[in-house]
This record gives structure tokens, C-alpha cells and sequence, in this order.
């Protein structure tokens, strides 16, 4: 095991876990289920927004404790395609985030090479939450480093249904013959298309499901719970899961 190489110095308990790292097995992908952020609020006797606030300052936290680790792709899931079944104004709150967390971090995030992308249906959302987001997309378009990539309004059966669609009129039309259909294939009509397959999954909350996320891109990455919500979930919780990862030994079905 290589010593992951000390950018830091420091003493602090994050920065140590980081060293400790095995700099030649970080996981490429890495995808967060930012869950637990209502719950949150309401230990604290706080509106459940309040956790959605308090949640989203944590996104770039942890966007720089991937980006300082080496990880390639970072995807968080902010808004399923189910969470409109929300209270209206729980909604609308969530869907005004982008606003508040784009203008204010953005110069930053330029500044350490992340690119932004979305991967989600952009129809519901409102003009001013996509404009925003594709604002960022524009601006960090020529970044090669992290990419920041939000899940928003993504659904897993949805994206697979919508790829199946797109594929059989493929076919339909003669542009792709049934008989060469494989996973390479099928992936590139999936929505996260070109981007790797999840090496890990990091839910947070305590709750033990993936909730229509990346159904089909799971189906190897090794899965990291921790019963802490979002809001409370930290850089060395962040490093924690990557020791964790480390330890594991993915078989593929093989040996
Ligand atoms: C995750 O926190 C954020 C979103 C799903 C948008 P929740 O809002 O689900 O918080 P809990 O799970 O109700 O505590
Ligand atoms: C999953 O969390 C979706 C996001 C984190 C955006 P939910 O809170 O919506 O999941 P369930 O309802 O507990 O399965
Ligand atoms: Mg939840």
C-alpha cells in the first residue's frame, strides 16, 4: 500500500484520515444519497428547510474532501423524481437552492478545476433552478478536474424506461440491430452517459435502500451507510468511507 501523499500538514483529525489513504485506490466514482436532512432539522426543533439549508453548505465540503483525494467523478443526489410527491413549499425551497449555492460557490469551485453537470430530467424543473445550473455546467465546461455531478430530479426506473424507449426506435429504425444490444450499448442511453459506473455508494440517515438511484450502475459499486443525516456528515466521515472502501475487495463474481 502506497501512503497517500500529504497535501495538508496539518493535524486535524480529517486531514490525518486523508493521509492514511491508499492513493492508488481511490474510487473513481463516488455517488452520495444526501438523505436525512428533515430529520436533521427536526432533532433541533427547526423547519425540515432549515436541513435542506444546512445540508447544501455541506455539498462543498465534501466536493473538496473528493477533489483533495483524487476522486474523478462525484455525483450527489439532491431531488428524485419522487420528491415531488413533497409539500408545495418544501419543493419550492429545495428547487431555490441552486440559486443560493451556485452564486456563492462558484468562484471557488472554478478555482480548484470542478466541472459541474446535472444528470436528471431538466422538464418540471423550474426556468430558474435549470438556468442556474446550466450556468454553472457553462462556466466550468473547459475544467478537466472533479466533476460535480448532481442528480436532480433523476429516477432510476424512469432513466432506464426513457433509454428502452429511445433504444427499440433505434432499432425500429434500423440503426441498431437487437442481436448486438449489450451493457455497452444500453449504457450509452442512460442518462449518466459517458460517466463511470458508482465504485461507492455512501448513503446517509440510516435508511438501508437505494430509492430508485443509478439502478443499473450499482450494480457493482460496494455500499457505505452511516446513520448520520447529511447535514451532520463531515470530511472525516467522507475519508472514513473511503478507508472503509479500501478494505473491501470487489470479486466481481470472480475470485
Ligand atoms: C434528503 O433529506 C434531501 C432530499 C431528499 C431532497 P430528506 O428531506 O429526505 O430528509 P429526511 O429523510 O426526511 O430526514
Ligand atoms: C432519496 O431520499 C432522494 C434524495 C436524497 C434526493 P428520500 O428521502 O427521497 O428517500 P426515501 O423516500 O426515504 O426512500
Ligand atoms: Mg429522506
Amino acid at each position: 500500500m502506497k501512503p497517500f501523499r500529504k497535501w495538508f500538514g496539518g493535524k486535524s483529525e480529517g486531514e490525518e484520515a486523508a493521509s492514511a489513504l491508499d492513493s492508488d485506490n481511490i474510487p473513481n466514482h463516488v455517488a452520495v444519497i444526501m438523505d436525512g436532512n428533515g430529520r436533521w432539522a427536526q432533532k433541533r426543533g427547526l423547519p425540515r428547510v432549515a436541513g435542506h439549508h444546512s445540508g447544501m453548505k455541506n455539498v462543498k465540503k465534501i466536493t473538496m474532501a473528493a477533489n483533495h483525494i483524487g476522486v474523478k467523478v462525484l455525483t450527489m443526489y439532491a431531488f428524485s423524481t419522487e420528491n415531488w410527491k413533497r409539500p408545495k413549499e418544501e419543493v419550492e425551497y429545495l428547487m431555490k437552492l441552486p440559486l443560493e449555492f451556485f452564486p456563492k460557490e462558484i468562484e471557488e469551485l472554478i478555482a480548484n478545476n470542478v466541472r459541474i453537470r446535472m444528470t436528471g430530467w431538466p422538464e418540471g424543473l423550474p426556468d430558474y433552478t435549470l438556468k442556474t445550473v446550466q450556468d454553472a455546467i457553462d462556466k466550468t465546461k473547459h475544467n478537466t478536474g472533479l466533476i460535480l455531478n448532481f442528480a436532480l430530479n433523476y429516477g432510476s426506473r424512469k432513466e432506464m424506461l426513457s433509454g428502452i424507449q429511445r433504444l427499440a426506435q433505434d432499432a425500429k429504425d434500423g440503426k441498431v440491430n437487437p442481436a448486438e444490444i449489450n451493457e455497452h450499448l444500453f449504457s450509452r442511453y442512460l442518462l449518466t452517459d459517458p460517466l463511470p459506473d458508482p465504485d461507492l455508494l455512501i448513503r446517509t440517515s440510516g435508511e438501508l435502500r437505494i430509492s430508485n438511484f443509478m439502478l443499473w450502475q450499482l450494480a457493482y459499486s460496494e455500499l457505505w451507510f452511516t446513520d448520520l443525516c447529511w447535514p451532520e456528515f463531515t470530511e472525516p466521515h467522507f475519508y472514513e468511507a473511503i478507508q472503509e472502501y479500501q478494505r473491501r475487495a470487489r470479486r466481481y463474481g470472480g475470485l
